[in-house]
C-alpha cells in the first residue's frame, strides 16, 4: 500500500486545526466514499455541533469543506462522505484516492447548519450527498431524546447511508425515488407539522430553494426553517445583480456565472479571499442594503440571517441590487 505524503505546509483555512490519519475508506455508491478520521495517537477528538463540516486539505494546496456525519458528541474519530466531481476542481478525486494510512490536515469542525435548540421535532429534508449533516442532525436528535424524521430523495442505487438512515430512523425515514413521490409527501409532511418543529434541507440549490418556498406557501415562518449549500463546486451560477460601493462610487453587474469577487478583481477593487470556496472566511465584505443569497459555509445561520456582511467568493444576491461598504 502507498501512503500519500502530507502536504509540506497546512492551508491557512486548516491551520490552527488537526493532523489525522486515514483509518477507513468504503465505498458508499459508485460516485460516493465514506472517510473516516481519526488521531494518529488514539486520542479523542474536539466535539462538534450536529451539522458541522470539517476544510479538508488534499493533495498539495487544495482545500474542501465536507459535513460530518456524526452526532459530534465526544467523537473518538471523524467520518466524512465525498462525491466524486469530474468536472470540478480535483478536490473530490484527490479525497478519493485516499487509503487508510494517509495523513491530512483538516480545520477544527465548524458550525454553520445548527439545530434549534428549541425545536420539538426535527423535519430534515435530504437530496443525494446532501444526507451528510442531516444524519448527524438525526443521530444527534436520538441521543437527546429528540424525535426526527427524513425525507431522504436519491437516484434508484445512488443514495448513500440509507442503511444507517433506515436503523436509525426505522418508520420515521421516507425515501423517494421520483418528484411526484417527493412532492406528495412533502406537502403532507410540511401540513401535518406542529409550531415547535423545524425544517433542515440539504441538497443542489434549486431542489432546496424549491423546499423552502414551498414550506413558506405553507405558511412556515424563516425561523423555522435551515438549510445548507454544498461547496462552490456544486454551486449554479446563479442569476446576475448590480453592486453598488459606496465608498468607490462604483456600480458594477454581476453577471451570471461570474462571482462578486471576480467582478471586484476585474474592476480593480483588492479583496483579501484564499479559499474562493465560501469556507475560509477571507473575503467577507460589509452589506449596507439588501439581501445577500448566503452560499458560504463559513458564516453561523445568526450571522447569515442578519444580512450585514457576505463572503463574496460564492455569495450572491436576493435583490436585484446590494449595497456594499467598499
Ligand atoms: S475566499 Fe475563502 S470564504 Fe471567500
Amino acid at each position: 500500500m502507498t501512503v500519500a505524503a502530507l502536504p509540506i505546509s497546512p492551508h491557512p483555512a486548516v491551520d490552527g486545526g488537526l493532523q489525522l490519519e486515514v483509518t477507513n475508506v468504503s465505498p458508499q455508491t459508485d460516485s460516493i466514499v465514506s472517510i473516516t478520521l481519526a488521531d494518529p495517537s488514539g486520542r479523542k477528538l474536539p466535539s462538534y455541533v450536529p451539522g458541522s463540516h470539517l476544510v479538508v486539505q488534499y493533495g498539495g494546496e487544495g482545500v474542501n469543506a465536507y459535513s460530518l456525519t456524526g452526532s459530534g458528541n465526544d467523537p473518538s474519530e471523524y467520518t466524512i462522505s465525498v462525491l466524486r466531481v469530474e468536472e470540478g476542481a480535483g478536490g473530490s478525486m484527490a479525497m478519493h484516492r485516499l487509503t487508510a494510512g494517509d495523513h491530512v490536515y483538516v480545520s477544527r469542525p465548524r458550525s454553520a447548519f445548527a439545530p434549534a435548540s428549541t425545536a420539538t421535532h426535527h423535519l430534515l429534508v435530504a437530496a443525494g450527498i446532501g444526507i451528510t449533516p442531516v444524519l448527524s442532525h438525526a443521530r444527534a436528535a436520538a441521543d437527546h431524546g429528540t424525535t426526527s424524521s427524513l425525507i431522504y430523495v436519491y437516484r434508484p442505487g445512488a443514495g448513500a447511508h440509507v442503511d444507517e438512515a433506515r436503523e436509525l430512523l426505522g418508520p420515521a425515514l421516507t425515501e423517494c425515488s421520483n418528484r411526484d413521490s417527493f412532492q406528495t409527501v412533502l406537502t403532507e409532511q410540511l401540513t401535518a407539522q406542529g409550531v415547535g418543529t423545524h425544517l433542515y434541507v440539504c441538497g443542489p440549490i434549486p431542489f432546496m430553494d424549491a423546499v423552502l418556498d414551498h414550506a413558506r406557501e405553507l405558511g412556515w415562518p424563516s425561523a423555522r426553517l435551515h438549510s445548507e449549500a454544498f461547496g462552490a463546486a456544486e454551486l449554479d451560477e446563479g442569476e446576475p445583480f448590480m453592486v453598488n460601493l459606496v465608498r468607490s462610487g462604483l456600480r458594477l453587474e454581476v453577471p451570471a456565472g461570474v462571482s462578486l469577487l471576480d467582478t471586484l478583481e476585474k474592476a480593480g477593487k483588492s479583496v483579501p479571499n484564499m479559499c474562493r470556496k465560501g469556507i475560509c472566511g477571507e473575503c467577507v465584505l460589509p452589506v449596507l442594503r439588501g439581501v445577500p443569497q448566503h452560499r458560504d459555509l463559513y458564516l453561523t445561520d445568526q450571522e447569515k440571517a442578519e444580512n450585514t456582511t457576505m463572503m463574496c467568493c460564492v455569495s450572491r444576491s436576493e435583490d436585484p441590487e446590494l449595497e456594499l461598504d467598499l
